[in-house]
């Protein structure tokens, strides 16, 4: 979906008097409502260009792996956002290649004749050694609030159980990049954990904002 505002975050839902969301780690049971949700919430990013069956691939690890984690915060009994990080992002990678490497493969293939879906390949497999030496190895790699549900700070329930995993998991430096610079909303989440590292060119022309948060 294009937009003015890809990023769903011009529209600023009054925040309810709902009770608080529950937040709890994701099963696989979860995984089409995850998928669903960030097909919707994420369609600005490359790597949604490439297709469903990947995309699915993706997420699925992001569940199973034990090199992150996926967490879900449900309200009134409906998944309505999710947070998903790694431990390590080279290993979470890694483990990616080596649990779904064979089944990522065959997804990808027929995308391998469009210069613009190699990009985001190529980007995927060379964003490591690019990867500024002092970042933290311990990555939120998205998050995802239900459109209808934006603004009830829920959002903030999810980074803050984040945070609890990784402080359970002693890892105690986290990073978030590739936040557009002009994703508000997400701006405005992060900057109230993290300190703002730095802006670097990503995908596209647009740059995208790192941010570090200490845990200790
Ligand atoms: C980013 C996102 C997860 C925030 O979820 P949310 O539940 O709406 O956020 P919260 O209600 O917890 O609010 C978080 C902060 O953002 C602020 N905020 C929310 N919407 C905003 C907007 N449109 N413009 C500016 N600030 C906004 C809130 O006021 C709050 O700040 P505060 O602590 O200073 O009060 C949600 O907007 C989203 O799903 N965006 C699309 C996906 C995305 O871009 N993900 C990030 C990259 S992976």
């Amino acid at each position: 979906m294009t937009t003015a505002d890809p990023f769903g975050s011009t529209a600023r839902p009054a925040a309810g008097a709902d009770a608080a969301p529950v937040v709890r780690p994701a099963r696989l049971e979860d995984l089409p409502r995850v998928v669903e949700l960030a097909v919707a919430g994420m369609g600005w990013s490359p790597i949604m260009d490439l297709g469903p069956g990947f995309v699915s691939l993706i997420y699925r690890h992001a569940i199973t792996t034990r090199v992150g984690f996926c967490l879900v915060a449900e309200l009134d009994g409906r998944v309505a956002g999710f947070v998903l990080g790694s431990h390590d992002s080279k290993r979470w990678f890694r483990d990616f290649a080596l649990r779904q490497g064979p089944r990522a493969a065959l997804a990808l293939l027929p995308k391998l004749f469009f210069p613009r879906h190699l990009a985001a390949i190529w980007r995927g497999a060379t964003y490591f050694p690019k990867a500024h030496p002092e970042d933290p190895a311990s990555e939120i790699l998205g998050i995802v609030v239900d459109e209808t549900q934006k603004g009830r700070r829920i959002g903030h329930a999810l980074v803050q159980g984040a945070s609890e995993h990784y402080r359970a998991k002693g890892l105690l430096r986290v990073k978030v990049g590739d936040i557009d610079v002009r994703n508000a909303a997400s701006n405005a989440l992060f900057s109230r954990y993290a300190e703002f590292q730095r802006s670097e060119p990503s995908y596209g022309d647009n740059a995208v904002n790192v941010y570090y948060w200490d845990l200790r």
